[in-house]
């Protein structure tokens, strides 16, 4: 515990009872995270959400109403992205058996609620469903299998999703590609596929690229630069990458970092959004590593404030122990923006500062195509 609990327990019911009853983040007094980010001129700031009884959801039922809350109710978000419900291995498990329920769940209360879904994720080598790697495809057969899978499942959300990431992490870190079973049998033409169909069952969707480790120039930046250029050349609708930012709160990239990369793609005329955005720390949490988070936070959320092209940021989830992290990443955790009793982490406020003017200025202000909102960061 950083904090002593009555204290947590005192910044908890303020923080409730300061949230309840403003709606979907409208109200006046609203200081909700998706308030701000939409003054700042963002579209959207957003929490992925998961379905209940996922695994990182089991054993926490006694707090949904109190995640719900914030969730839905807060006004901190007005955008969410199923954490797992769309990925092919539960909307596909088997050959042209089509199953939407885990999707549905949290699909249909973004549409209750009123809020930007992103749809998440329709080609991806991870959490795919094990027939596809287990057979070995002709590629016609496998061409098959893409159109299909992406034709019937961008089709029953059709209208639905404000973007969808039509390919998720496609990418070594070295820029070349990743060999997974639609690269080793098809090369790039699966991405070119994948998003010819996407753009002709969803019209209006906004098909994204998205990956991790975008977030700074490197040769893996480049390499989705190419990806979005290749599909450009052929004349194949593509509308934004996403920069999942799952990031790190010890060695985290500095503002301007941020800003050039994300330039670097908002100048090749697409969008760019974060994501997936958490940031880990070496567990325990303490005041030093929390105060890297902050800066951490503050930094990213920043520099898509002060990039034209950068439209929103999604967290993946806000509630600590509904985090990815600790199953994945050993000695890591507190990643997002709320502790496990409901407390909001420092981070909270270096989000806040991002979204109000009270960030450092980078160099994306006033400068070239990558700047706007010079009148609201003037104001
Ligand atoms: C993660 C989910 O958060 C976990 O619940 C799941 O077990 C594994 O996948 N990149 C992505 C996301 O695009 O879909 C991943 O989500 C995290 C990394």
């Amino acid at each position: 515990m950083h904090l002593p609990s009555s204290l947590v327990l005192l910044a908890a019911s303020l923080s409730m009872g300061m949230d309840a009853g403003k709606g979907k983040g409208n109200g006046k007094n609203c200081k909700g995270l998706d308030v701000l980010a939409k003054k700042a001129g963002l579209k959207y700031f957003g929490s992925a959400t998961d379905s209940p009884g996922q695994r990182e959801r089991a054993g926490y039922e006694e707090v949904y109403p109190q995640y719900d809350q914030i969730m839905w109710e807060s006004g901190e978000f007005s955008q969410t992205t199923p954490t797992n419900g769309q990925k092919w291995l539960f909307v596909e498990p088997t050959r042209g058996v089509f199953n939407y329920t885990e999707g549905d769940i949290v699909t249909s209360l973004a549409k209750k609620h009123g809020m930007y879904l992103r749809c998440h994720a329709l080609v991806w080598h991870s959490q795919l469903a094990p027939w596809v790697e287990e057979t070995t495809w002709t590629a016609d057969e496998l061409r098959q299998v893409i159109v299909d899978h992406v034709t019937k499942v961008a089709g029953y959300w059709k209208g639905q999703c404000y973007a969808w990431d039509v390919v998720n992490e496609a990418l070594n870190e070295d820029g070349t590609y990743r060999e997974s079973v639609f690269y080793n049998v098809l090369g790039e033409e699966y991405i070119k596929l994948a998003f010819e169909t996407a753009a002709k069952v969803d019209p209006k969707a906004k098909l994204y690229y998205n990956d991790y480790n975008l977030e700074w120039p490197s040769a893996k930046t480049e390499g989705a630069q190419r990806i979005v250029k290749m599909l450009q050349d052929e004349g194949i609708k593509v509308d934004g990458v996403g920069l999942q930012a799952h990031l790190v709160a010890e060695s985290h990239p500095t503002l301007d970092q941020h800003i050039d990369a994300i330039k670097g793609f908002a100048d090749l005329g697409v969008e760019v959004a974060l994501t997936e955005l958490d940031i880990r720390l070496t567990v325990p949490a303490n005041a030093s590593n929390l105060a890297m988070q902050k800066e951490a936070y503050k930094n990213v959320v920043g520099a898509c404030v002060q990039v034209d092209g950068c439209i929103g940021v999604t967290l993946w989830d806000f509630y600590d122990p509904f985090s990815w992290v600790p199953y994945v990443f050993n000695t890591e955790g507190a990643a997002l923006l709320w502790f496990e009793d409901f407390s909001k982490h420092p981070a909270y406020d270096g989000v806040v500062e991002a979204l109000t003017n009270k960030t450092s200025k980078g160099k994306g202000k006033g400068k070239g195509k990558g700047a706007k909102r010079a009148t609201l960061w003037n104001a």
